[in-house]
């Protein structure tokens, strides 16, 4: 049987990992896939670097463009990040070429995901993200396919592991804000751009992406009201605490009288619920539909293992024949929030 060929630009965290997996469980690979999964050519900033796994066996191609639209592969998995820029140009030039996409790019999707999705789809090729939402938390597959009998009426969640490890380390050792942001940032937890974790910006994209699933809605990070955890104080987090809640960076989207209401912000969750009891870089969301009533799923939100896990996820739907597309999937509460909102004055 044909094998599936990947080409993978980027080879950081979550790049490396991913060519672990292909090598190291070749074989279980093909046997749940039916077909071998293969890597054809891999890309990446630098080449001379020790990643801890050998990229021998793999064309080097110095240019994402040139990666993206090879003969010799099949799926295009953009690892690159970054909303604009090379990504965005190898991921179009995918598309065009006839590639399945296969990105963890939350910043790139939750700007310009509608167009690169209708793109896909004009093209009869598909775009998969699981890896964009909660790392290593099987969510986008959770709301696509496990709820798909459902009218999906709210989705929550603590979607960025850095803000959460500050809020909880302010809780547990009584230092400030920017004692542990700078713990963060030592850690090698803050994205290249620290206000995209800090500002909410980051959780704000995956809000975005996992509403426009859930409700059917085109994919709007400008209609997500963001507001960050930098004015967070240590008197605020005891104040809460005295009153027996947590303050979480927490998303919620649901469909209100008045259409879709998307908000990531600092919120006081109860400190015995799931949410409250959310501890370090730790992710969690929390799914409402009208049969399943609520379902709760948590796990890392970030990582080598757990980021190329989701991707995983998506490359072995592919191998297998399954192309269930994510954007744009019909909600009937929708066509009732828009009802609802074109009657409010
Ligand atoms: N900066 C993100 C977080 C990484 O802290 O959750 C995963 O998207």
């Amino acid at each position: 049987t044909k094998p599936l060929r990947l080409g993978i630009a980027g080879l950081g965290t979550v790049g490396t990992g991913v060519v672990k997996i292909v090598r190291q469980k070749a074989d279980l690979l093909a046997a749940r896939a039916g077909r071998p999964v293969a890597i054809s050519a891999v890309s990446a900033r630098t080449r001379d670097k020790d990643r801890g796994v050998s990229l021998s066996d793999y064309t080097w191609e110095d240019d994402p463009v040139a990666l993206a639209t090879r003969d010799d592969v099949d799926v295009f998995v953009e690892l690159m990040g970054g909303s604009d820029g090379p990504a965005k140009a190898a991921t179009e030039a995918a598309i065009t070429a006839g590639k399945d996409v296969v990105t963890a790019n939350k910043a790139m999707l939750a700007h310009h995901g509608q167009a690169l999705a209708t793109a896909a789809e004009t093209a009869g090729r598909v775009l998969r993200f699981e890896a964009a939402v909660a790392g290593g938390i099987p969510v986008v597959k959770a709301l696509t396919e496990g709820l798909a009998g459902n009218d999906v009426t709210r989705v929550m969640g603590v979607m960025n592991g850095t803000c959460n490890y500050i809020l909880t380390r302010m809780q547990a050792t009584g230092q400030g804000y920017n004692a542990l942001f700078e713990e963060a940032d030592k850690l090698g937890y803050l994205e290249a751009d620290p206000n995209l974790d800090v500002g909410g910006i980051d959780a704000g994209h995956k809000l975005a992406l996992l509403s426009s699933i859930a409700f059917g809605t085109q994919v709007n990070f400008n209609d997500v009201e963001l507001e960050g955890i930098q004015s967070i104080t240590l008197e605020d987090i005891k104040h809460a605490a005295d009153m027996g809640y947590r303050i979480k960076l927490l998303g919620v989207a649901q469909l209100t009288g008045r259409g879709l209401e998307q908000r990531m912000s600092p919120c006081l969750v109860p400190e015995s619920s799931p949410l409250g009891q959310l501890e370090g870089g730790t992710n969690m969301v929390v799914l409402e539909g009208d049969m399943v009533e609520q379902i709760v799923l948590r796990g890392p939100g970030a990582g080598e293992g757990p980021t190329a896990s989701a991707v995983m996820s998506d490359v072995m739907d592919i191998a297998r024949g399954i192309r269930v597309s994510t954007f744009g999937q019909p909600a009937s509460g929708l066509q009732q929030a828009t009802a609802a909102r074109a009657s409010t004055p």
